[in-house]
């Protein structure tokens, strides 16, 4: 079957090791089923992948891709949890130790067809297309965790997005300003500020600058660009939420801020089935839909990967097969 998939690892030139063509079927273990890909959406992590972050090379070749919707064994339309969890595990599958994301260990969903646990899948609302529905079990569902499991933010209180552009960025505007919530966000480029109000943001600042006043919860993703500017935004008694650290893993850390003004630091990984399956609820029922930067056939992968890398997307990129 026609797969976008890692062939080699390469830290510094990583779109090196993305190969277009011709992989195996997926193999089908017990428990699982198989899914004809319809569309299947573009994240960061699949660049991590192709650096060797998450992925070694004696996994190779492994096809790439986390998310996507499509149509299962039984002619429904479905969308695809991404995390996979030990099948003797019970609760939230973002604690189990063991669980992986489609494409760490097992083959991803940039493929005619991917393989996951029947307990995988969840029914695609009809108000919403595949290209809409394979943007949710990442960066959406990400978001939608970070905001309302992890932070529990109530309506009508400022939170600081940092960056406006990435898929789990504009997902955090677009969530958050739906819920009721006061959002101001940075961006490195004007036209992205500008997009990001017409998503929803209330204000939008040049990366770094002093905000008007301090936020009740700054959510991260950009790591050690941001990191100092995240916490001196934040209330005493304010939260940070991290979930991604794009520019850096080792920013100065800012004890004596978070300790002084008893600031919360917490860390947010994907989300559960059921956490996929309220927000599929929330999008469909509150009108509220991902924002798609561009869809592409897998053919063309590699330009997708390419804008990725360049920074120069808004929103999403698809892949449709
Ligand atoms: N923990 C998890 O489960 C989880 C899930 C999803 C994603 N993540 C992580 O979250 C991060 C974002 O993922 P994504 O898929 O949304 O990626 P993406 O679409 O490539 O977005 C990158 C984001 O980083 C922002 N950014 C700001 N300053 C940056 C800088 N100096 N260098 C690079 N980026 C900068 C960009 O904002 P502007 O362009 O507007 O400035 C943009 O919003 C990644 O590190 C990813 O691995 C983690």
């Amino acid at each position: 079957m026609f797969a976008a998939f890692a062939s080699s690892i390469d830290a510094e030139d990583p779109l090196r090791g993305l190969e277009l063509g011709e992989q195996p079927e997926p193999s089908v273990p017990e428990g699982w089923t198989t899914v004809r890909v319809k569309a299947a959406s573009l994240n960061h992590h699949d660049i991590w992948s192709l650096r060797g972050i998450g992925l070694r090379a004696d996994q190779l070749p492994q096809i790439l891709g986390c998310d996507a919707a499509g149509i299962d064994e039984d002619g429904e339309e479905v969308v695809v949890h991404a995390v996979i969890s030990d099948p003797d595990w019970r609760g939230d599958e973002t604690f189990d130790p063991r669980r992986s994301l489609l494409s760490e260990r097992h083959p991803g969903t940039f493929a005619e067809r991917v393989a996951v646990p029947r307990r995988n899948l969840v029914r695609k609302p009809a108000a919403l297309s595949f290209e809409q529905a394979a943007c949710l079990p990442t960066a959406w569902l990400t978001a939608y965790r970070m905001l309302f499991t992890r932070a529990r933010i109530a309506p009508g209180a400022t939170i600081l997005v940092q960056g406006a552009a990435g898929g789990v960025a504009t997902a955090l505007i677009v969530l958050a300003s739906a819920a009721g919530v006061r959002v101001w966000c940075t961006s490195r480029g004007e036209r992205k500020r500008a997009a990001a109000l017409e998503l929803g943001a209330d204000q939008t600042f040049a990366p770094g600058s002093r905000l008007p006043e301090r936020v009740d919860a700054v959510m991260e993703t950009v790591g050690a660009a941001t990191w100092s500017h995240s916490i001196k935004s934040l209330k005493p008694g304010g939260t940070l939420i991290i979930s991604g650290a794009t520019s850096g893993a080792n920013p100065p850390a800012e004890l004596t801020r978070v300790f002084f003004l008893q600031l919360s630091v917490i860390g947010s990984t994907m989300g559960t089935l059921d956490e996929l399956e309220r927000l599929l609820t929330f999008c469909a029922e509150k009108d509220v839909r991902p924002v798609i930067d561009s869809c592409l056939p897998l053919a063309q992968a590699g330009d997708g990967f390419a804008a990725m890398l360049a920074g120069d997307l808004v929103g999403k990129i698809v892949f449709t097969l």
